[in-house]
Order: structure tokens, then sequence, then C-alpha cells
């Protein structure tokens, strides 16, 4: 390059030969490669894919959402506490299931329980918990904990993006002072995002890449940013006005599910009292093509979401001084699930002269929904619990669970094999969560009792007479022995 086509020179006007102008030109032309605009940079860096994402947070939300970006040629470095989790997938190792090893070798992330990579990271995604504390509060020290480990390595021109889903507020009332102490001026030198997940557990298909995302800035130019990160990775965006809207929408659309979750279990117990079958009443009413929408009950509520979002939405509420009273509801109708379903299955085997005390309980399913292994906030475990102090003889057959270990009150166990003797010494077979590839007609053939949760038996036919209030029996294989198998929901 000639001294007069150097941009530092022309810049600077220096001329060049003067004593110590060659250290000036050198620092001038770092000037001219230092970005003008850290947002603009950014945005280019994203849309070549060279910016380095960071994850944080490598579980159900952070694992896949880094595995999108390195297959869409990102380079992705991973963060996590859990040194088991990064030691697994710095081998090649998934360690979750629904995602296999294959996939995460081929990604070959980066990752680390230390945070100092954190500052050759462009953009910082936290995907790490935020569960309830004791009095069912929102519970936020992950997210405190992972902003304080990356606080000193933050630098001019990063985004933070957070994905954890939480109360209206949390970015602005975490996120922004933490930039702010580091000297950073948000919307011009750093960038403050929410963008929250919403994974599909169990859902074969996965959700990244296939549905929308909604994000949203601290400014309009961290929102630009936001979309120029999330632009490759998602579906499609959907862009909010602001980072507290973000944070209710997320909390809206999980609250909404624990809503209509709720109603429906309060209808089945209706169901029950009137001797009718709940799932013709969904089935039936969900025949009407406008306006309405199927909800399915079940043994109660459980995973990382649908237990825990009402609550945040709850307590910002009570915070607010104004009513919660649906979200609250919710919870209290969904959390007394497990207890109705011991009762029910209580009945069902008085009926039968059989004590729940000492009885021999299955239950078919431990994790929270089909087609995971996750049993976090399970209502089997609640279920479990409650039969551990009834001195039942419980087991469980989850082909996804294989070992359950003592929590919550409730017992170690081990998944127990479908074998047809063991089926038919039970005195009930309790279904919770109908996992796949499980055979149901088979089980039905060999249980004394079936008692389901889940309408799995709904094809059968319902009997309303007094004789047998509330049960079902069905199209099923004929059972071997004993010649009457039957269904009674719960
Ligand atoms: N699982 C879902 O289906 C789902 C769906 C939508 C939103 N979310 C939300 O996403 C967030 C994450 O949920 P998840 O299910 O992925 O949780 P997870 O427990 O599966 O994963 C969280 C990961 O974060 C790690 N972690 C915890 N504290 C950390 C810290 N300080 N620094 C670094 N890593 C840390 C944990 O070791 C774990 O590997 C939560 O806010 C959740 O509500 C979850």
């Amino acid at each position: 390059m000639t001294p007069s086509s150097d941009p530092a020179t022309t810049l600077l006007g220096t001329a060049p030969g003067r004593p110590g102008s060659l250290d000036l030109l050198r620092q001038a032309a770092e000037a001219v490669r230092l970005p003008q605009d850290p947002a603009a940079d950014l945005i280019v860096r994203l849309e070549a894919r060279t910016a380095r994402i960071g994850v944080v947070g490598l579980g159900y939300v952070g694992l896949p959402l880094a595995l999108r970006f390195a297959e869409l040629g990102f380079p992705v470095t991973g963060f996590d506490i859990d040194a088991g989790r990064v030691e697994a997938i710095t081998a090649g190792r998934s360690p979750l299931h629904g995602i296999a090893d294959a996939r995460v070798a081929a990604a070959g992330l980066a990752a680390y329980a230390d945070m100092a990579a954190a500052r050759g990271c462009d953009a910082l995604i936290i995907c790490v918990p935020t569960p309830l504390g004791p009095h069912k509060e929102p519970e936020l020290g992950p997210v405190r904990a992972a902003l304080a480990a990356l606080a000193p390595h933050l630098r001019h021109g990063q985004a933070i993006a957070l994905e954890s889903t939480t109360y209206p507020g949390t970015t602005e009332e975490f996120v922004l002072p933490v930039l702010a102490a580091a000297g950073l001026t948000v919307g011009k030198d750093a960038f403050a995002i929410y963008s929250p997940e919403r994974e599909d557990p169990g859902n074969p298909e996965g959700t990244v890449g296939r549905v929308p995302k909604l994000v949203a800035g601290a400014t309009p130019t961290c929102l630009t940013v936001g979309q120029a990160l999330y632009g490759p990775a998602a579906g499609a965006l959907v862009p909010v006005s602001s980072l507290r809207a973000a944070e209710l929408v997320k909390l809206y659309e999980n609250v909404f599910r624990a809503v209509n979750i709720g109603l429906v279990n309060e209808l089945k117990r209706i169901s029950h009292a009137l001797g009718l079958d709940v799932q013709e009443v969904i089935d039936a009413a969900a025949t009407k093509p406008f306006g309405f929408m199927p909800f399915r009950p079940g043994p109660g509520l459980g995973g990382h979401c649908i237990p825990v979002d009402p609550y945040y939405l709850a307590w910002k509420a009570r915070e607010l001084g104004v009513p919660s009273d649906f979200v609250e509801l919710a919870g209290r109708v969904n959390d007394a699930m497990p207890a109705y379903v011991v009762g029910r299955l209580r009945d069902a085997l008085d009926a039968r002269g059989t004590p729940l005390r000492g009885a021999r309980i299955l239950l078919i399913g431990l994790a929270y929904k089909p087609g995971v292994a996750d049993t976090r906030e399970s209502p089997a475990i609640e279920i479990l619990r409650l039969l551990a102090g009834r001195g039942v003889q419980a087991a469980y057959h989850d082909p996804l669970v294989p070992r359950f270990a003592a929590a919550h009150g409730a017992p170690a166990l081990e998944s127990q094999p479908l074998d047809p003797a063991f089926v038919a010494a039970q005195d009930a077979v309790l279904v919770v969560t109908p996992q796949p590839g499980i055979d149901f007609a088979a089980l039905r053939a060999h249980a004394r009792l079936i008692v389901d949760t889940r309408g799995v038996y709904r094809d059968a036919a319902v009997e309303t007479g007094a004789a047998l209030p509330f049960e079902t029996r069905g199209d099923f294989p004929p059972p071997a022995e004993p010649a009457y198998h039957p269904v009674i929901q719960a």
C-alpha cells in the first residue's frame, strides 16, 4: 500500500516519514480496523455467519440451539456449570434423550464450565433454568450466577440474549445493570435482547428453526441486532416492541395452557361424578370449527415450564397489586390432580375388596409427558410419594427412565419389564404417562385392573350403568385370565 492510499494516513492527515509517525500510523490503522459502528459490524458478521455464538446453559433449550447455530455454519462455544455435561458434549456425546450422539459429535462444539472464553463470543445466549423457590416464588439464582460469571468477560460489541422464561422486567433488572457495570452503553456498544424459547420436548421434529421466534431488544438497535442473530436460526421472527412485552408473551402462552388444562381437569372430575366419559365430551366439543381448542386431562402438570411459569406471573401480579385469580386457580386445580388420581385408584380397589394399603400398583410412565425422559415436576413423582405414604408396594415401567433416584418423598425405583406374569400379579396398573412403544392392548390383556389418567383407552365403549360407574370396556383383544379387565378413568 502506498502512503497516500493508506486509509489511516488519509484519515489522520499524518505525513509518513516524520519521527515516531510509524507508531502513530500503526495506531491509526488499528483505529480504522475497530468497528465505527459496533451494531453494523456485528450484523455483518452475523449475516456472514462468522460471528461466534456463545450458549450459556446446555440443557433442553440451550443444547438444541447451540447445535442449530453450529449446523448453520456459525462457530459456537457452549458453557455449562455441569462439568459432566461439558465433558460429554466435548467428547461428542449427547447428555440428553432425544438428541443423538452423532449430531453432537458432528457439531464439534467447544464447551467449557469456565466462562473465560465468553470474551471471544460475539453473542451470548443465556438458557439457564428459572425454577421456583420454596414458596413458589421466582428463583433467578441461575440467571444471576450466569451473568455474574460472564461479567468479567464482557466487551464492546457483544450481544447478550436471555432465553430463559421469566417475569416481565427481568432482562431490564438483571442484564442491563451488568452491561452498565462493564462500562458498556446498551444500544450503542452492547446489545440486550430477550428471545424466549418455544421448545416442545418429545416432539421428534424439534422446534428450533421450525417455530416462529419472539425477539425484543432494549433499544431499536438491540432489536435489529436480535433479528440478525436469530434470523438464520429461527423459522420466522416475531419482533415484539419491548423486552417486558416479550417476557409477558412467553408467560401468557404457558399460562394459557395451564389454565386450559386446569379447566379440563376440573371437567374430568365433574364428568366422573356424572358417570360420563370426559374424552367423549372433549372429542364431541372439538368438532366445533371455531372458538374451541381441545385440551386433554391428565394426572397433573409436569416439566420445567407449565407447572412453574404461572407462578412467575402470579408473583409479578401480586407485586403490582392486581389479581391473577385464573392463574393461581389453575395452579391449585392442577396441583390437586395427583391426590385425586390416588383417590380414584383407592376407590377402584375398594370396590373390588382390596385396600390401597399393601396393594401392588404398577405405574406406567414416570416422565412428565410421552416421548421424554424428563421427570422434573412429573405428577408421577407426587403419585409415588402419596402411594409410599399409604404403604403401597409401587413399581413402575418407563422405557425412557430406566431408574429413578429417591426424590421429593418418592422412593428409589428401577423400571420393571412389562412381563405378563408381573403385570397380572399387580392389584392395579395406573397409566400416568403413555410412553411411545408400550403395548397397551397387551397390558390390558394381563392387568387385573387399569386406572387410566390419560384416556389411553378412550376408544373403549362407555358404560355408565349404576353397577359399573365410570368404567369403560373396549374392543381390545380378549383377555386370557381373569375374564374381567375393567378400565377406570382417573
Ligand atoms: N425445557 C423446555 O421445554 C423449555 C421450553 C421453553 C423454555 N424453557 C425455559 O428455558 C430455560 C432453560 O430450561 P431447560 O429446560 O433448558 O433447563 P435445563 O435444566 O435442561 O438446562 C439448563 C442448563 O443450564 C445449566 N446451568 C445452570 N446454571 C448455570 C449457570 N449459572 N451457568 C451456566 N450454566 C448453568 C445447567 O447445568 C443445565 O445444563 C428455563 O427458563 C425454562 O423455563 C424450557
